[in-house]
């Protein structure tokens, strides 16, 4: 299920060549204007205060620098970063174990905080809350609890799925910050500075035609810079221009909106086979042959924030855009759109 490019590349774990082009500090981290400013005044706030930061959620699809922004922080703040993530907590425990490990002010990053054990996110609320933990131990009569002070800490929480947080654990964040898809000229200055740290030699438009294409997101726009710049070494004497990275991705399947055959069979089959919707995302899921996860988290919403799809309260609906992706005339009069 994960021959496609855009899945493969948003659904795993960090790679080296993730790592080695994430940007260290602010200075270095292109876009999301707001949401930097926001966050270098909090961490100038507690700094002025010899203050712990407050802690920080960050939502947003995938490979939009969400966990660049937690190291990026800790980078800021002079502290000690533990990264861990929501399903490997198993137990109480383990979170106890995580936290009395920390150093006043130093960051524990929760990746996929939404995937969180119900039992393992009830201790969360007093460690943020009151820098304290109750464990029970022992068990049947002998069973008592213990109340572990925690040192002072930073909570960074990272989720693609917001609205699956509950609320007492989203209330207890200081702040919370939306990442947004990057603009075509944002993505073209994080593929030139990616094309610096590798040595690759690529014009500015030529940049342009990836950054095009990248989905609104570093993550997709680095990775097709890897793919485009093997291309030009094999076919292309290593110089990237836009027929260059033009070949190359439409090599990958990666149309010139971005598109790649998963988008196009998640919208065809919406049209084709459910008459333009709306369908359940159960439904689609299985016609389409991807996890239901999958389309929800990775396909979605850019198709949403594109136009293509909308979601309505009876299912996902494929809109007059799709239509015309698909070369069909707008839908009729008493059709839904
Ligand atoms: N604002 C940015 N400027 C430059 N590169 C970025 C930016 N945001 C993300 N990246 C790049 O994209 C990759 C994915 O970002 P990451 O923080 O892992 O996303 P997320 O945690 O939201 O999935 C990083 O390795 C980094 O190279
Ligand atoms: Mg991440």
């Amino acid at each position: 299920m994960t021959e496609h490019f855009i899945s493969q590349t948003l659904e795993q774990a960090d790679t080296e060549f993730d790592i080695s082009l994430r940007p260290q500090r602010f200075s270095d981290f292109i876009g999301q204007q707001k949401i930097r400013e926001r966050l270098e005044l909090f961490v100038a706030a507690a700094k002025g205060r010899n203050d712990v930061m407050d802690h920080v959620l960050l939502c947003g699809p995938p490979g939009l620098g969400k966990t660049t922004l937690a190291y990026i922080l800790a980078d800021a703040m002079g502290v000690n970063i533990k990264s861990t993530s929501g399903p490997v907590i198993d137990k109480p425990g383990d979170l106890a174990g995580l936290l009395t490990n920390l150093e006043r002010g130093d960051i524990l990053f929760i990746d996929e905080i939404h995937r969180i054990q119900r039992t393992v996110e009830e201790y969360l609320y007093s460690a943020m809350e009151d820098y304290v933990i109750d464990i029970v131990i022992d068990q049947g009569p002998n069973a008592r609890s213990v109340r572990l002070n925690i040192p002072r800490f930073t909570l960074i929480g990272a989720t693609t799925r917001s609205g699956l947080l509950t609320a007492p654990l989203r209330s207890r964040f200081g702040l919370t910050n939306r990442l947004d898809y990057y603009s075509f000229e944002d993505l073209q200055t994080i593929i030139l500075r990616s094309a610096r740290i590798l040595n690759a030699d690529i014009r500015e438009d030529g940049a342009m035609e990836i950054a095009r294409r990248a989905r609104g997101t570093p993550r997709i726009a680095n990775n097709l810079l890897r793919w485009v710049r093997d291309f030009a070494q094999v076919r292309a004497n290593n110089r990237i221009t836009p027929e260059v990275a033009d070949q190359a991705l439409l090599m990958l399947d990666v149309d010139a909106h971005g598109l790649d055959d998963m988008d196009k069979r998640i919208l065809g089959t919406i049209l084709n086979k459910f008459s333009g919707g709306p369908v359940g995302i159960r439904s689609l899921a299985v016609s389409v042959g991807e996890e239901s996860d999958t389309i929800e988290e990775v396909y979605e919403p850019y198709l949403i924030q594109e136009g293509y799809l909308k979601r309505t309260p009876q299912g996902r609906v494929a809109t007059a855009r799709a239509r015309e992706l698909f070369g069909m005339k707008p839908a009729g009069q008493g059709e839904l759109l």
